[in-house]
């Protein structure tokens, strides 16, 4: 193997939703980049991953029913095949709850500890006592608590933090010194800007309310921070902290973290910071991808926009999807997804420009020589442009993609692709093919045709895999060993081509639209009540059960004195006792219109006295809307009859 090596990194996800195509384009990048290096004869580790512990996953299992291994169990085996369809080479999946990697979290928390770096201390917030949780400022604005709706109280607990504060100029000293650790550049500013000339605050590293999480090991009662776990995958799946750190020490550190614009702070202040604690290397770059968007905006499933890239690998292919992701998006800026983008790239950039290519090459080789093209050539001037361009065209790329400008190397790549397509017309094959004397001119242009496009199968290669090991089937040539067979025409003595299927078939954009607007699933519509609903705290069926309900006719009627919205009811409540009800729906209902009918009575209720009327018991009525109230009625039950 070779000495040189090369580790990247993807996020680790969150197994909570399902994930899109947001998600796919980082990985896909992760991937590109990685068969690129391993073609450089690179020792390449690949590790992608999800993060699994945390308040968020815990919530959501308990809402699902399940423990939170079930629930994460469940969704991990998508995201893995999830990256099967997608074909990505990733050396290693790693899970927060590998036992392995719990380990090693607990001993780089010791390590920390032991340091001095880790101190027990307070956790202000907001805190609301039904509930248990602590809340943000800004999660409580209005002084509520966002679950239960309930007054939440300025509160502490205690927590272990982590001295980010004493590490504040070693990371300023740490990005001057090495230039190329933000990528893109402007992200440093930021940071700077933002978070560490203002003040860099201890971090609050265990919390304690709620138990999906490794556990502080001097301390059973806390779980440590998510983000703690989380960033320390990098060095665990190394085996790090194990009892083998062989690729531990041969891989980190790492040579890029590739993430999303949204978790910077965390990669390039957080994670240096406890690297620096832990006397271990800092990473050499992080590069700091942007969003895909959707014409709306963000992906979001409230939204009812997540694109789905499962459907999308099924309807168009996956390396058109791969091709088109890493095409769309420039260089550490958002690109907007849509199906008319996603089409046009194919039909222009796949079937007509590079399909087409493959397909007349074969076919004219095919038809010209039986398939086979003859020893005996003849070259011209106007073949050397096109040699230097491929050699250009490998030196433009291969500076791209050291740079992580994925977009910029298939730009350079496709003028290769045209240029390959403009020597068609500029050779006039067909021509040539009519004149008994060209034999051998005719075969040189076949043979430069089959040269370009074996070298476009190296460019394509870590972007497309499976698209150039079919360009090679039908140059009769085996998959794509090592990247520098792109460099020079002449590689190959002869070729033996083979026609095979078409390689991205044409779509017809205005049918394909229309078929997919009609079978576009309908977007959950915004409900206000649902958030409402979902937030009331829950009850036991014993809690439940203490309230008795029982039906009841109203007897008499009448308006209360000064009380514009009361009604004062006379109740046949079952027991032969009449009982009197003050209910606030004066403003909905004449006194004339109750008389005779049944009702829903909460029966053992306190009495209470309102403007006057001593109350036993409430009758249920229902907000229909912001002045609407509409009482419950009872058709035909009996007074006195229980309700469940
Ligand atoms: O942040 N376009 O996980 P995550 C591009 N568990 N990238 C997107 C995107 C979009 N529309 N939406 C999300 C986490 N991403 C943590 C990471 S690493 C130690 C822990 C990217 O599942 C996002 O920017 O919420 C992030 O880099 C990654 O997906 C994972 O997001
Ligand atoms: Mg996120």
């Amino acid at each position: 193997m070779s000495d040189k090596k090369f580790y990247i990194t993807t996020p680790i996800y969150y197994p909570s939703d399902k994930l899109h195509i947001g998600h796919t384009y980082s990985t896909v990048q992760a991937d590109a980049i990685s068969r690129y290096k391993r073609f450089q004869g690179y020792d390449t580790f690949f590790l992608t991953g999800t993060d699994e512990h945390g308040q968020k996953i815990e919530d959501k299992a308990t809402e699902a029913g399940v423990t939170p291994k079930e629930y994460v169990d469940n969704i991990v085996a998508g995201i893995k095949d999830l990256w099967k369809l997608m074909n990505i080479s990733n050396d290693k999946f790693i899970r927060t709850t590998d036992e392995y990697h719990e380990a090693a979290v607990q001993k780089i928390f010791n390590k920390m500890y032991e340091k001095g770096d880790i101190y027990l201390g307070s956790y202000e917030g907001l805190y609301c006592k039904p509930c248990e949780s602590f809340w943000t400022d800004t999660q409580a604005a209005d002084g509520m608590c966002p679950d239960c709706g309930r007054p939440v109280i300025k509160a502490s607990e205690q927590a272990y933090f982590f001295k980010l504060s004493k590490y504040a100029d070693k990371l300023l000293e740490y990005y001057e010194a090495h230039p190329t650790f933000f990528a893109p550049k402007m992200r440093e500013a930021e940071m700077v800007n933002n978070f560490i000339k203002p003040g860099l605050q201890d971090l609050c590293i265990s919390r304690s309310t709620f138990k999906w999480g490794i556990q502080v090991p001097v301390n059973p009662e806390h779980v440590i921070y998510v983000w703690l776990d989380a960033l320390t995958n990098y060095i665990t799946a190394l085996g790090y902290g194990s009892d083998d750190e062989t690729l531990y020490n041969k891989f980190w550190p790492a040579d890029v973290h590739l993430i999303g614009k949204d978790i910077t702070r965390f990669h390039t202040i957080y994670w240096p910071a406890f690297l620096m604690s832990l006397d271990l290397p800092l990473p050499e770059k992080v590069y700091c991808h942007g969003w895909v968007l959707l014409e709306g905006g963000k992906m979001s499933k409230s939204k009812g926009n997540v694109v789905d890239p499962v459907k999308l690998a099924e309807r168009y292919g996956v390396d058109a999807l791969r091709y088109y992701l890493l095409r769309e998006v420039a260089y550490g800026s958002d690109g907007v997804f849509s199906n008319e983008n996603l089409i046009n790239r194919i039909n222009s950039d796949l079937a007509n420009d590079l399909g087409n290519l493959v397909s007349r090459t074969v076919a004219m080789v095919e038809k010209y020589f039986g398939g086979t093209i003859p020893a005996e050539r003849e070259a011209a001037e106007l073949d050397e442009t096109l040699k230097a361009l491929a050699a250009e065209t490998k030196t433009k790329a291969e500076e791209s993609l050291d740079n992580l400008y994925f977009s910029d190397s298939l730009t350079n790549i496709w003028k290769f692709v045209s240029r390959t397509n403009k020597y068609i017309d500029e050779t006039a094959p067909w021509a040539l093919a009519k004149d008994e004397n060209q034999k051998a001119r005719l075969a040189e242009v076949m043979y430069n045709l089959c040269e370009s496009i074996r070298i476009i199968s190296v460019f394509v290669a870590p972007f497309m895999p499976d698209t150039s090991v079919k360009i090679r089937e039908q140059l009769g040539l085996a998959p794509v060993e090592c990247w520098d067979e792109c460099g020079v025409f002449g590689k190959e003595a002869t070729y033996n081509v083979k026609k095979g299927e078409i390689i991205f078939p044409r779509i017809d954009l205005e049918k394909e639209l229309e078929e997919l607007a009609a079978s576009q699933e309908p977007a959950e519509p915004e409900n206000p009540l649902k958030e409402e609903i979902l937030g009331v705290a829950k009850i036991g069926i014993d809690d439940f059960a203490k309230v008795d309900l029982r039906a009841a006719k109203i007897t008499e009627c009448v308006p209360v004195k000064k009380a514009k919205k009361l009604l004062q009811l006379t109740l046949d409540d079952g027991t032969g006792v009449p009982r009197t009800v003050a209910s606030g729906i004066a403003l909905y209902y004449k006194p004339e219109e109750l008389i005779g009918k049944t009702v829903v009575l909460v029966s053992n209720l306190k009495p209470a006295k309102l403007c006057g009327v001593e109350s036993c018991g409430m009758i249920l009525a229902a907000t229909a809307g912001e002045n609407d109230v509409k009482v419950i009625f009872l058709d035909g039950v009996p007074a006195g009859s229980k309700i469940s």
